[in-house]
């Protein structure tokens, strides 16, 4: 493929952020001095798990709290499997990661006594009160402010409905160099046209998997595309077989799934079985605020035990007033489908949460791939271990995404080479969208059967086989017809599901959010589970010859 050598510049090659939440929104704004960026967002700009957190985001704050003892709590919460460096490295810049987000405006609910004004709450697995929030709706906050930063930045440009399909790497080039990343291949999906666009850094910010299971807490984002990506560009990736399941998903047989945060056991919810017993105590001593992945495991056990769809999370002795104030979307959302949450409990279900695992970067968000960065849900980074601590996830997003930016800063652009267009020239519309829908459908279905809270081997090993002929199906889809948002999810979910599976089948112990019944112990010694570039050399190449992308 002809190449032509430019003058670099990162005007002519800006950086490339795929993701619009917190961890894109963060290095956007972070680069947007010195250089030129470009945001893309695959649905509406204000979508994404950002908008939807709602317990908070730690801070260490308070004259009761330290570095070390929020390390120590992430280390217990993450079963062995937390890197420490990483955790005390985040942990030392949260005090400034809320500085920075109180410096660009967002209001979080203020206590005049508390610490830089701000009310602190408390969830599982943390020692003291350290989660900085705006009432239960911290994530839009955050997420409605720094959108309208970038919004107006004039070095920033957003691409809302701009999907990324693959990165371009040295592969696509067809240069024999070690590979690096010049830029990306992205669906402008209201146009149904793929583009190239040249980067002189890509930034991996694309949220997690959560859509890979059939009952999930995610919105619709959450497919993995970040992850599956950086697979298909030659990354290793980290510990996918720890999902984590966050215990207190509103149950409700109609509506769309809806997250009861678990500030509302840290300001006093009780888990409740039908007859109004509470479980928790008998399963841990941290009762209701034990980490999630012991409170999911606990809930599931009594579900089954008892024959129910569901347990109940009373929080009604806490009192209309403390309520309405503290929890005002989870009470208006309850009293919406018709349960005063004052008055009575709420029926709770654990559902796919957060990917733990992720694409293996550095603190400043390098990937084994140069030019290629990978920040927040998408990444291993080594915090989360095999459990992840409650409202680490949005600081992990704000300290990491700083570094992230300031990697790129101090780095020249790369010469800008030209990369092959997207080739559709021999590909035609799919015959039957329907197809697609039901693969989807069957994905999801038999990663919650087979891959969910309890696993074994077995019932992972007859995963591996559906998602193989799933696999099969969605390979011949991708190379025979015209790309869409659903085809390429599709295609990123299969991945991100072969990957989990992979992982959890590797794994023969139970540690944190992997319990497997037939390797119920934790072994003496922990290890992350780490899949790399030898593990993904693939015999299958379905990709067509004149198609620019797909696997190395
Ligand atoms: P997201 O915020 O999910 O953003 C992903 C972005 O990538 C979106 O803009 C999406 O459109 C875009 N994107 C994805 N793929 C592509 C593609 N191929 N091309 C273009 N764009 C793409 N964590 C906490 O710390 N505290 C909390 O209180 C908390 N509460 C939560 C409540 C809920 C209901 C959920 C679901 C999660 C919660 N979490 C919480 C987790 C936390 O919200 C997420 O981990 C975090 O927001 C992830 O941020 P992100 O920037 O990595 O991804
Ligand atoms: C919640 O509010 O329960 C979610 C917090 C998190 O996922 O960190």
């Amino acid at each position: 493929m002809p190449s032509s050598f430019k003058r670099p510049d990162w005007e002519q090659a800006p950086v490339v952020v795929i993701g619009a939440g917190l961890a894109g929104l963060t290095v956007a704004l972070q680069l947007a001095e010195r250089h030129r960026v470009i945001v893309l967002a695959k649905r509406n700009a204000d979508e994404g798990a950002t908008a939807w957190a709602q317990g908070g985001i730690v801070g260490v704050l308070g004259d009761d709290d330290s570095v070390d003892s929020h390390v120590r709590d992430t280390l217990d919460a993450g079963g062995g499997l937390v890197d420490e460096q990483t955790a005390r490295y985040i942990a030392e810049r949260s005090a400034q990661a809320i500085s920075w987000l109180l410096d660009r405006g967002v209001a979080f609910s203020p206590d005049p006594t508390g610490p830089l004004g701000l009310h602190l709450t408390r969830e599982g697995g943390h020692a003291v009160r350290r989660i900085a929030h705006a009432a239960d709706a911290t994530g839009k906050a955050i997420h409605d402010t720094l959108l309208e930063a970038v919004a107006q930045h004039p070095n920033i440009s957003l691409r809302a409905r701009w999907m990324a399909v693959d990165v371009i790497t040295s592969r696509h080039l067809k240069r024999e160099e070690p590979t690096r990343c010049y830029g990306v291949y992205a669906l402008d999906i209201d146009a149904q046209r793929v583009e190239t666009l040249h980067a002189g850094a890509v930034v991996l910010a694309c949220g997690g998997a959560g859509k890979v299971y059939r009952y999930t807490t995610n919105p619709d984002t959450a497919t993995g595309d970040g992850i599956a990506m950086a697979w298909r560009a030659g990354c290793r990736v980290g510990n996918m077989e720890f999902v984590q399941f966050h215990p207190t998903c509103l149950y409700h047989p109609t509506d769309r799934s809806f997250l009861i945060s678990e500030a509302l056991r840290g300001e006093g919810g009780l888990l409740k079985l039908p007859d109004g017993t509470r479980f928790m105590p008998a399963h841990d001593p941290r009762g209701e605020l034990a980490p999630r992945d012991v409170v999911a495991r606990a809930i599931d056990f009594e579900m089954k035990k008892h024959g129910v769809d569901h347990v109940w999370l009373d929080a009604s002795h806490l009192g209309e007033v403390f309520l309405r104030e503290h929890f005002p979307t989870i009470y208006a959302r309850c009293l919406a489908l018709g349960i005063d949450i004052a008055r009575q409990p709420i029926p709770v279900v654990p559902a796919a949460h957060y990917t733990c695992g992720g694409v293996v970067t550095d603190l400043a968000g390098r990937t084994d791939v140069p030019g290629l960065y990978a920040v927040g849900e998408t990444t291993y980074t080594g915090l989360h271990g095999a459990n992840r601590l409650a409202s680490n996830s949005l600081l992990e997003c704000v300290v990491l995404g700083r570094s992230c930016a300031d990697h790129i800063l101090q780095s020249d652009p790369p010469a800008n080479v030209d990369a092959p267009d997207w080739d559709e020239s021999q590909v035609e519309d799919a015959d039957e969208q329907v197809v697609i829908a039901h693969n989807w459908d069957e994905l999801r279905l038999l990663m919650w059967n087979y891959v969910g809270i309890v696993r074994t081997t077995r019932r992972l090993e007859r995963a591996w086989a559906r998602i193989q002929l799933l696999r099969g199906e969605i390979d011949d889809y991708y190379a025979n017809f015209r790309v869409n948002r659903d085809l390429l999810e599709l295609r990123n979910l299969v991945d991100c599901a072969e990957l989990i599976v992979r992982s959890a089948l590797m794994r023969h112990e139970s540690r944190g959010l992997h319990y497997s019944r037939d390797f119920p112990d934790a072994l003496p010694v922990s290890f992350p589970t780490i899949l790399g570039r030898a593990a993904h050399s693939r015999e299958r190449r379905t990709d067509r010859q004149d198609r620019p992308s797909l696997f190395d």
